[in-house]
C-alpha cells in the first residue's frame, strides 16, 4: 500500500506531466507560425511523450488503490524568441522532471516501496533519454546558427520523429 506522501507525491506528478504537455505545446505554436513542421511534428510527438507518462502514473495509482486528484496548473510561456530559447527552455523545464523523479524515487526508498521504486527505474531511465534528446537539439542548433538552409535540413530531419509506446514498462500504462 502506498504512503499517504507518496500518494500524494506521484498525483502532483500526474499534473506536472500534463503541465510538461502543456509547456511543450505552447513551444509546438511557435514553429507552426514559423511554418518549421519538422519542429511542430518533434513536439507533436514530445506531448504524446508526457501524456504517456502522466497516465502511466494515473494507471499506477488505480491499480494499487490509491486515491487520484487532478489539479490545474499555470499559463506557460508563449513568447519565445528563437529556435535555440525553445529547446534550451525545454531542457531546463526537463531537468525540473528529472529531479522531481528523483524526489518521487527518495520517498519510495524510504518507504522500501519495491512496487513504486521499480515503476520509478523506469522513469529514472527514460529522464535520461528525456535530456539527451533536448540537449542534442541545443547542440544541433548552435551548430546551425543563423543558417537557414542548415535550419531547413535540420527540420526535415525532426518530421520523422515517431512517438511509439513503450511495450516492456511496469504498470498498466503499456496499454496507453
Ligand atoms: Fe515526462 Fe519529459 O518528462
Amino acid at each position: 500500500m502506498l504512503s499517504k506522501r507518496l500518494e500524494k507525491a506521484i498525483n502532483d506528478q500526474i499534473n506536472f506531466e500534463y503541465y510538461s504537455a502543456n509547456i511543450y505545446l505552447a513551444m509546438e505554436a511557435y514553429f507552426a507560425k514559423q511554418n518549421l513542421n519538422g519542429f511542430v511534428n518533434f513536439f507533436k510527438v514530445q506531448i504524446q511523450e508526457e501524456n504517456f507518462h502522466a497516465s502511466k502514473f494515473f494507471d499506477y495509482l488505480n491499480q494499487v488503490g490509491a486515491n487520484i486528484t487532478i489539479k490545474g496548473f499555470p499559463d506557460p510561456k508563449n513568447d519565445y524568441k528563437s529556435p535555440l530559447e525553445v529547446f534550451e527552455a525545454a531542457l531546463k523545464h526537463e531537468q525540473i522532471v528529472t529531479s522531481r523523479i528523483n524526489n518521487l524515487m527518495s520517498i519510495a526508498n524510504e518507504d522500501k516501496d519495491f512496487a513504486s521504486i521499480a515503476l520509478l527505474q523506469w522513469f529514472v531511465n527514460e529522464q535520461v533519454e528525456e535530456e539527451d534528446t533536448f540537449n542534442n537539439a541545443i547542440q544541433t542548433l548552435k551548430r546551425i546558427g543563423d543558417n537557414p538552409a542548415a535550419l531547413y535540413l535540420y527540420d526535415q530531419e525532426l518530421s520523422s520523429r515517431t512517438f511509439v509506446p513503450p511495450t516492456n514498462t511496469p504498470s498498466a500504462g503499456q496499454n496507453q
